[in-house]
């Protein structure tokens, strides 16, 4: 067996194989900066919403390209912050891909919504514009995208599906921050976009979130809804040197923190870097597996920088000895810390119970959660450690 060889990774010289060693299948990196940029706010006056919140925003407003950004206290609020803003309510329906985390379909569920599911394209796991013109009706209130493991989706092609429909276009961007598409950056795309800063994402504040939009009403909604609804927060009423403020709808603590904020803002300064790190991981992923018959990667579409959240392998059933299961227990008892990312959502027994989803709802997403397996992907995976996770999937297939 040949393994790919990676030389010009910074780590490489240094590295001490380890074979007992748990490699996680995704993780964060912190550096020095980080602790002190936290520790510098544990020493000043502000903890919860101060300065550092602005300051995070504009950051990512910079990065993104978008007109405003509004951070929360995770990906999970973001999503739940829009669906509000949208006005999401019951009998509305909201159209998003079964291939998520629950989270894009809890919040819609939140509002009273009616979650709609549209197949994914099997060889990119991204929502297929086709199938989401078949859902849409006059109930149909908005799309929620999903960039699946880090890559953009076929934005062009939604949107012109949504703009014939006059339905606002939703990102969930959870994986794909860094990300771009036909040369704009993820955040500035969608109508609305939201971000997480979950450890495993690509910047992290510990928990942590923000929405991007172009749009200044939809912004001042979102900022409501993160702070209980209240027309204004204390900042604003010190400013004014009033008591008074005045709850305009029911919202929630959706707060960041500048303690969360001085995180974010030290990791922006590093994304670049650990996008480009993901992808040559990613890359050499690609390479191995592409040379051995058993195992594919998902198709990378050549419009923008794929951020490279989850690097995800279809099995062939037929050619891994035992399938899925077995070749995911063999490698967690080999400490390398793979994970399936999705059972398509409405699979879950509460969508099943609630809405009636049965199997076969959307069958290119039932079959490639049937052969899919994550594997380790970070910016400090080792050129070792990627090397026992090859050839630990290799010794897997037949033959
Ligand atoms: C696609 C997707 N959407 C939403 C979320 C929710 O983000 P958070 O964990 O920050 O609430 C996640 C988190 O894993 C996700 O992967």
């Amino acid at each position: 067996m040949i393994l790919v060889c990676v030389p010009d990774r910074r780590l490489a010289k240094q590295e001490m194989p380890d074979s007992n060693k748990y490699i996680p299948y995704g993780r964060h990196t912190l550096d020095e900066d980080d602790i002190q940029a936290v520790c510098r706010v544990l020493r000043s006056d502000w903890l919860t919403t101060g300065p550092l919140v602005a300051k995070f925003e504009a950051k990512v407003q910079s990065l993104t390209g978008a007109d405003f950004a509004a951070a929360v206290s995770s990906g999970t609020a973001a999503l739940h912050a829009i669906m509000a803003a949208l006005g999401i309510k019951p009998g509305d329906e909201v159209i998003l891909p079964p291939m998520t985390f629950a989270a894009t379909a809890n919040v819609i569920v939140h509002q009273g919504g009616t979650p709609v599911f549209a197949d994914v394209d099997p060889d990119t796991l991204l929502i297929d514009p086709g199938c989401v013109a078949q859902k849409l009706n006059d109930r149909t209130r908005a799309v929620i995208a999903v960039d699946y493991a880090g890559q953009a989706c076929d934005y062009d092609a939604l949107k012109a599906v949504c703009k014939d429909s006059n339905v606002p276009l939703v990102a969930d961007a959870c994986h794909a921050l860094g990300g771009s598409y036909k040369g704009r950056m993820i955040g500035s795309v969608a109508d609305l976009t939201a971000f997480s800063f979950h450890p495993v994402k690509a910047i992290t504040t510990g928990e942590g979130g923000v929405v991007t939009t172009d749009s200044q009403e939809y912004t001042e909604k979102i900022q409501q809804f993160r702070n209980h609804g209240i027309d204004m927060d204390h900042q604003h009423r010190a400013e004014a040197c009033s008591w008074e403020y005045q709850i305009e709808s029911p919202g929630l603590n959706y707060r960041i923190t500048d303690i969360q904020c001085a995180l974010g803002i030290s990791q922006l300064d590093k994304l670049t870097s650990w996008i480009e790190q993901r992808n040559r991981i990613a890359e050499q992923y690609d390479l191995f597996f592409g040379t051995i018959d058993g195992v594919s990667g998902l198709k990378k579409e050549d419009y923008g920088v794929h951020a490279r959240h989850l690097y995800v392998i279809l099995l062939d059933p037929d050619k891994t000895r035992g399938g899925r299961r077995v070749l995911f227990e063999e490698l967690r008892q080999k400490e390398i810390g793979v994970n399936v990312h999705y059972k398509p959502v409405y699979l879950h027994p509460y969508y099943q119970k609630r809405f009636g989803f049965r199997q076969g709802e959307c069958p290119h997403a039932e079959q490639a959660y049937e052969r899919m397996v994550t594997l380790p992907l970070y910016p400090g995976l080792s050129q070792s450690d990627q090397e026992r996770v090859c050839r630990a999937v290799s010794e897997m297939l037949e033959g």
